[in-house]
């Protein structure tokens, strides 16, 4: 590389980097994964050592403080950090409570005790002592794995270094919220103004902030606190309750909510929850709803976990915050299966401590219902994470109403609505019928195919998939696994954005994912209702590719046997398998696949680590069951390994029948199942 391209290329990546610290560091709203920040810093590096004399001092390589790369370790969370599926009204809070019975097999009229407390927003942290003292500190991350912030949270007052009290576990991991305090965030944002320095957004955003600092003397100048509210690993239980558990925590010197209460029933529940609404402003610290819990903790075990949230928990949103502003356009926007979705861009304006500039409109009926036009004066509201809404218009223009295209905006192709199978009604969302060859359908599907819970191919996001897809380069996944070999052509290394090292290092990251687990293969066809979980369970009903692939052309057949058995595993639906079928049944998608699987070998779906006699079984519970409900049979099965069916067949290890059997029964007889009654499992099983 010639010095001058050399100092046109260090001035932009020093550009690039100081823009993602400022938004990683100071809005804590990272614009580009790790590694590709780390794959630029690297790219710096290197071409400071070749040219020494451009070196500048304002570098970002020559701040003091900054890590040469990356930011914080990784923490594996021993037990997954989950969050809370939500209820928005009293009503979801007494089906909540009715659904913890149903799964428990307990009578309605039984009482059974919650504890409520307020849902801090702030940032969740877990703090892992080991005898007692404090050892690692981490972020929440994924759920999965976390960011090692130990020398951050050992500044907080409110982490205690040293337990307190006595008989806490050897290994306890404590988990809570780290936020700020209204008064403290005042003052923060006064001396940000006096320092001359953009105020923070709200105190959430101020305590990610300095949370995630690299030097921990930032943090310790930052007034963080902790509230403590639950527990990830631990050596041994402490408590049967979580109200005692709490109160432990309490004693071994961490702070906790001072609203939590126990309760009998639903009705205390909601009025407690109106009790803490009528407070929140003067509780001195944001938060958005109450967290109810099963407050005994055999029952919370009974209870498990379903996808990323517990089934024993809820948290009661308080009612989202509304604001009143202008429409200046509705655009369409194009999603990864040509779904077009209507979005108002707004004349921007606070909500809730957030600005807001974009709502969604969903889909044309919604449009109409509202009789939204560009102009109108209208009342939106933002609850939560959830994508702001608009509710009403407040005072129309008299522009002309809006016209929903009846073309793709984007290849111009007709634009059609499916019809339920069901309802046998038009859907209210209108799709693209160009499918890939609609070219923001196929950008779009490939930006999904690298993505991070996908084929996860650094240095491949939205920018660089439309530049080779421009170019005629990628346009199908099977593309991107033959780059490397058509490079003879391409020279993608003086490519603007592009060197020598990153391309090599692209096309060494695309060559790390021809090893691929089968879940993420099928997840990356981008099949609509096949997401991550139901891709994971069919993998795991399949366990190889191999035997996928011959079922393929069987599910277009729905009393085939794939067919029937893919039905029958708990969880999925005929929405999903439906559009699985629809998916193979296009030659074009087919031809797509094989090309792709050519370039990759198809690792297995992992095999259930369970040592119960159960696992990798297929079962199927019959009849009425007496000690489980079926959700939690099923749920306590799958726990365990085993694979649930609802239907039975040749493929049928074993058939739980319980009084009232019929046709199930018969034909497991007739296939020679192993045949046992509820007990006679339990015994199995336990
Ligand atoms: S309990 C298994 N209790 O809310 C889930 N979470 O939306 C255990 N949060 O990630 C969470 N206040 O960061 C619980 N009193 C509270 C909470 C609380 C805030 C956060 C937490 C969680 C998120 C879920």
């Amino acid at each position: 590389m010639s010095a001058e391209s050399a100092a046109k290329r260090i001035a932009w990546l020093a550009r690039e980097i100081r823009a993602a610290d400022a938004l990683y560091y100071q809005d804590d709203n990272p614009a580009l994964s790790d590694a590709d920040y780390d794959t630029l810093r690297r790219e710096l590096i290197a071409l400071e050592a070749e040219f020494p004399h451009l070196i500048h001092k304002d570098s970002p390589t020559q701040s003091v403080g900054a890590k040469p790369s990356g930011r914080f370790g990784k923490v594996k969370h021993v037990v997954p950090m989950l969050s809370l599926d939500n209820a928005f009204s009293d009503e979801d809070v007494v089906d909540f409570c009715a659904r913890v019975k149903r799964f428990l097999s307990l009578p309605s009229e039984t009482n059974i005790a919650f504890t409520a407390e307020p849902k801090i927003d702030g940032l969740s942290a877990a703090l892992r002592y080991e005898n007692g003292k404090f050892i690692k500190g981490s972020t929440r991350g994924d759920g999965q794995i976390g960011e090692d912030i130990t020398a951050n949270l050992a500044t907080l007052d409110t982490v205690p270094k040293v337990l307190s009290g006595q008989g806490w576990p050897e290994v306890l991991e404590i988990r809570g919220e780290v936020y700020i305090d209204h008064a403290d965030f005042e003052t923060m944002n006064a001396s940000q103004v006096a320092a001359g320095k953009a105020e923070y957004k709200n105190p959430r955003n101020a305590a990610a902030g300095s949370l995630r600092q690299i030097d921990p003397s930032v943090t310790a100048s930052r007034p963080l606190k902790f509230f403590a509210y639950t527990w990830g690993d631990v050596s041994a239980p402490f408590a049967e309750t979580q109200i005692d558990a709490v109160r432990r925590m309490a004693d071994w010197g961490f702070d906790v909510n001072p609203q939590m209460r126990r309760h009998d029933n639903p009705k205390e529940m909601v009025a407690h929850y109106a009790e803490i609404l009528n407070a929140r402003a003067g509780l001195g610290y944001d938060i958005d709803g109450v967290v109810y819990k099963v407050d005994d903790l055999a029952l919370q075990d009974r209870l498990g976990f379903v996808s990323r949230a517990p089934r024993w928990a809820i948290a009661h949103k308080f009612p989202a915050e509304k604001a009143i502003t202008i429409v200046e356009a509705i655009d369409i926007q194009l999603g990864r299966t040509g779904s077009l979705t209507p979005v108002a861009r707004l004349t921007p304006i606070t909500v809730g401590g957030v600005v807001v500039s974009n709502a969604t409109l969903h889909n044309a009926d919604e449009i109409e219902r509202l009789g939204v036009k560009v102009g109108d004066s209208v009342e939106i509201q933002r609850a939560g994470d959830v994508i702001p809404q608009v509710l009403r218009v407040v005072k129309p223009s008299d522009k002309d109403p809006f016209v929903f295209p009846s073309q793709c905006p984007i290849c111009a192709a007709p634009v059609t609505s499916d019809i339920d199978t069901k309802t046998g009604r038009q859907d209210v969302v209108r799709r693209c019928t160009n499918g890939l060859s609609c070219p923001a359908q196929a950008v779009q599907g490939l930006v999904h195919f690298v993505s991070r819970q996908v084929f996860d191919i650094d240095g491949l996001g939205e920018r660089q998939i439309e530049a080779f897809y421009e170019k005629d380069l990628i346009r199908e996944p099977a593309d991107i696994f033959t780059l490397r070999s058509r490079n003879s052509e391409i020279q993608l290394e003086t490519w603007e954005g592009f060197g020598e090292t990153s391309a090599t290092k692209l096309f060494d990251a695309i060559d790390a994912r021809r090893s691929i687990p089968f879940d993420r293969v099928l997840y990356s066809l981008g099949i609509r209702h096949v997401g991550r979980t139901n891709s994971r369970l069919i993998a795991q009903h399949f366990t190889s590719w191999k035997m996928f692939w011959t079922a393929v052309p069987e599910l277009q057949n729905p009393v085939s046997d794939p067919y029937m058995s893919l039905l029958g595993i708990d969880g999925m639906g005929q929405a999903a398998l439906g559009s699985l079928a629809e998916f193979f049944a296009s030659d074009a998608n087919y031809k797509i696949v094989e090309n792709l699987v050519q370039h990759l070998d198809i690792q297995d779906a992992e095999a259930p680590t369970s040592d119960s006699p159960v696992a990798g079984k297929v079962v199927v519970f019959t009849g009425k069951l007496e000690r489980f409900s079926r959700d939690e049979a099923k749920a306590r099965a799958q726990s365990l390994g085993a694979k649930v069916s609802g239907s039975v067949s040749s493929k049928t290890d074993y058939l739980v029948a319980g009084p009232g059997a019929g046709s199930k029964l018969k034909k497991a007889e007739s296939l020679g199942v192993n045949v046992m009654t509820e007990d006679a499992w339990l015994e199995l099983i336990t």
